[in-house]
């Protein structure tokens, strides 16, 4: 009897075949399944990463609740093109403090996951005031009523106490000084230095230029952190994993 003669006994009776097939599948599943209960974390801890700030955290919720990621991702993939258009390709621990993520998956626009510090905050002013003004062929929509709705920190501490239930390392610290250093990042003639160390990094400034703290400043203040959190210079990845 060929090896072709014995798979025709499994292949005409739909019983065996069965019993079989699920036994097979049962084996791969748990091979895939079974070490992710013994590892503690999927996601690589990459240097660099740390929870937003409250001015970027206010920032990402303008994003979402403008719909950005309807046309912009926030994910390079691993491929030539991408990377060359792109930068680095994005890592898992890059969006590990996304909640949601923000991965998207249309590019009407191009991808947002590395804009920080590619443009300048008066090139994003204008951008956003009018798109067309920069990129005449743009689509994007005009948010220039952004840059007119002042906003005050009173929730902060409430948004950051959501980001922590759902995992976020937000320290007591950084929620005793929520307000504080939602102010401290948009005022660079403000005392910053404590805001600094817990959140290192973290770009003050003025991002909109006007007085008064509006939702542009917010906004700005996180499409220019965008991906600049990972030295991509010193960054190896490790390979023990
Ligand atoms: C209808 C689709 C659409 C929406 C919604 C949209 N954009 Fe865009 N965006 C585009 C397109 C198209 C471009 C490319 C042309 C341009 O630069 O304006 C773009 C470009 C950009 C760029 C420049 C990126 C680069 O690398 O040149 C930024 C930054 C940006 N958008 C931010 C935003 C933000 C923030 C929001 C939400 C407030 C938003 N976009 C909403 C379509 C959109």
């Amino acid at each position: 009897m060929s090896i072709l003669d014995k798979h025709k006994a499994i292949e005409t009776n739909a019983t065996l075949l069965l019993v079989l097939s699920f036994f097979v599948v049962t084996i791969g599943g748990l091979v895939q399944i079974a070490p992710l209960f013994w590892l503690e974390n999927t996601i690589e801890k990459v240097d660099g990463m740390r929870p937003y700030s409250p001015l970027e955290l206010t920032g990402r919720e303008i994003y979402i609740r403008e719909g950005c990621y309807v046309c912009h991702s926030q994910m390079i993939r691993p491929m030539r093109d991408e990377v060359e258009r792109y930068g680095h390709y994005s890592l898992a621990a890059e969006s590990m403090y996304d909640h949601p993520f923000q991965w998207g998956s249309k590019r009407t626009g191009p991808d947002l996951a590395r804009v920080g510090g590619r443009y300048s905050d008066e090139w994003h002013v204008d951008h956003l005031r009018d798109p067309q003004s920069v990129v005449p062929e743009s689509v994007m929509p005009k948010y220039g009523f952004l840059e007119r709705k002042l906003i005050e920190p009173t929730y902060i501490r409430d948004l950051l106490v959501a980001q922590q239930r759902v995992g976020v390392p937000y320290t007591d610290d950084m929620l005793v000084n929520a307000m504080g250093d939602f102010l401290a990042q948009a005022d660079p003639d403000s005392d910053y230095d404590a805001m600094l160390e817990r959140y290192p990094g973290a770009q003050v400034r003025n991002f909109d230029g006007q007085p008064g703290i509006s939702e542009a400043d917010a906004l700005i203040a996180y499409l220019q952190m965008l991906g600049t959190l990972v030295d991509f210079s010193t960054f190896t990845p490790d390979a023990s994993r």
